[in-house]
């Protein structure tokens, strides 16, 4: 079956970052490098190989530098040129892949996550559409929106990245219940935000990456605040989930937790050993 295109992505990024204070008094937390690329970059070139051509950032104060980070920078690129630094130029050019635009949308107010989507309805439209929590890096081939967006493809459903975490952890994750489709596809049941072990209807968590049917947007503008005083995505996805229409990706690769210090160390060095910098 043919379905529209998956061709623009949304990235949250108007959160604090208290975790990685005082690193992020003055800087997004996005812009936090593993080894020499901020995450936000890697979550864009995610974005990028999979095909998306509109990167939509949902930003806040203090986050002008992921705007410069995106823009050309013509001096600098004039001054690696005439240098010979051409390696250097090339992987300056990488954060602005051709044929993508970036676009810049202000979260007036820290509502939570799913009212920093619903503020990207106006430029998304009515088309399908992914999330990407640069929070979460995720070290796949292919990348894990190429992934999921091959299962909305198949599916036509909403499509969420799932993996399993410990049971003592699913008070930090979207949780699911499912019921299998295929090998990595199982059609979510139920779910829930954030759950006490007790409450958990499993231990499969939705991870930082989604691809949304247009509908969540009606959904979103009816959710009322809910945990943490929050407008949450989990919600408003809960009510696709009662129409049969969100499916659940077991994707393939290695997540890291960038939000929390001991995933954004096991990044630096993971990636690395990758890279041949240590044993
Ligand atoms: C958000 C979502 C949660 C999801 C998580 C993935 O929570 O609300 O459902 O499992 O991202 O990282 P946050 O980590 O922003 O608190």
């Amino acid at each position: 079956m043919n379905h529209p295109k998956v061709r623009k992505a949304v990235f949250p990024v108007a959160g604090s970052g208290t975790r990685f204070l005082p690193a992020t008094k003055a800087m997004p937390k996005e812009m936090l490098p593993v080894l020499d690329k901020p995450l936000i970059q890697y979550a864009v070139e995610e974005a990028a190989a999979a095909g998306i051509e509109q990167m939509i950032f949902i930003t806040g104060r203090h986050k002008r530098a992921i705007e410069d980070h995106f823009d050309r920078n013509p001096e600098l690129e004039m001054l690696l040129q005439a240098q010979g630094k051409t390696k250097l130029l090339d992987a300056l050019r990488t954060a602005t892949p051709p044929g993508v635009n970036f676009v810049f949308i202000r979260q007036p107010e820290p509502l939570g996550l799913g009212h920093a989507v619903l503020c990207a309805q106006a430029v998304v439209g009515d088309e399908p559409f992914a999330v990407i929590l640069a929070d979460d890096l995720i070290d796949a081939q292919p990348g894990v929106t190429a992934q999921l967006v091959q299962s909305y493809e198949q599916h036509g459903a909403s499509v969420l990245g799932v993996e399993d975490i410990p049971l003592a952890d699913t008070g930090k994750y979207g949780i699911v219940a499912t019921q299998a489709l295929s090998a990595r596809d199982e059609r979510v049941t139920h779910i829930i935000e954030k759950p006490a072990p007790e409450e958990a209807p499993s231990t499969l968590a939705v991870v930082g990456r989604y691809v949304l049917r247009p509908e969540i947007f009606d959904e979103l503008a009816r959710t009322q605040r809910g945990r943490g005083g929050e407008i949450q995505l989990t919600d408003a996805i809960a009510r696709r989930v009662s129409q049969g229409e969100v499916v659940a990706h077991r994707f393939s690769g290695t997540r890291y937790d960038c939000g929390s210090k001991a995933g954004f160390l096991a990044a630096n060095i993971a990636f690395g050993r990758k890279q041949g910098l240590i044993d």
